[in-house]
């Protein structure tokens, strides 16, 4: 089985200490952290763009894992490279062609990864099951921190396990939206190995005691 690996979602960061919460989420054990880049057209919601990513890479060491929920994410790949990006996660029916934005993102060296939003199949990520590095299984409709957790979505999460097995892919199976101590153990029961947590990381006083509560289940 392959390692947990928490990704603190800096949407539910404190914005006015960005670097202080960035060290803390690195030194309460997390492995990742998770950047919202949300354009309120995409989702109904606006967060932040390359200036801050550039920032974060700034503040922090570990690898930066951006979801994009915006239109045309292809259009600005390069601009993820540079300003630190390590994975790039895109919407499908967001790109002109979303294998060659996958194949564009693997090219400047980064992940690929593909998002299953909560109204659409498993099935989405077959045609792309060869090269993706990670599925992002959506758990909340994707716009806003601290939704509750969709623990319907399981089912999927083992369909996306058999078609990545059928392909020969032992590629990252990562979960977002309203994870806490509590669902992840069922998360990771069903093959889930990345756990994106805003809320219930930044949101709480004793971080780590919170992370370490994710990685045991
Ligand atoms: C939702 C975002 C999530 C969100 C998770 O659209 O993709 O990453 O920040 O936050 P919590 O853990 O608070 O649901
Ligand atoms: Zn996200």
């Amino acid at each position: 089985m392959k390692k947990i690996q928490i990704a603190p979602s800096v949407l539910a960061a404190d914005m006015a200490r960005l670097g202080e919460e960035m060290r803390r989420a690195e030194q309460s054990g997390a492995d990742l952290l998770h950047l919202d880049v949300m354009d309120g057209v995409y989702v109904p919601n606006i967060s932040f763009g390359f200036d801050i990513i550039k920032t974060i890479r700034r503040a922090a060491s570990i690898p930066l894992d951006v979801h994009m929920m915006t239109v045309r994410p292809d259009k600005y790949i390069d601009r993820l490279a540079e300003v630190g990006a390590n994975s790039v996660t895109v919407h499908e029916y967001t790109c002109e062609d979303t294998r060659a934005a996958l194949e564009a993102i693997k090219r400047r060296g980064m992940n690929c990864a593909l998002a299953i939003k909560p109204k659409e199949s498993a099935e989405l990520i077959e045609p792309y099951a060869d090269i993706l590095d990670m599925v992002l299984i959506m758990t909340v409709e994707p716009g806003f921190g601290g939704q509750k957790f969709m623990a319907d979505m399981m089912p999927k999460i083992d369909r996306v396990r058999e078609i990545l097995a059928a392909a020969g892919s032992d590629a990252d199976i990562e979960v977002d939206g309203g994870i806490n101590g509590g669902n992840a153990p069922l998360c990771v029961e069903h093959g889930v190995n990345i756990l994106v947590a805003g809320t219930y990381l930044f949101g709480a006083d004793d971080m780590k005691s919170r992370c370490d509560s994710l990685r045991v289940g």
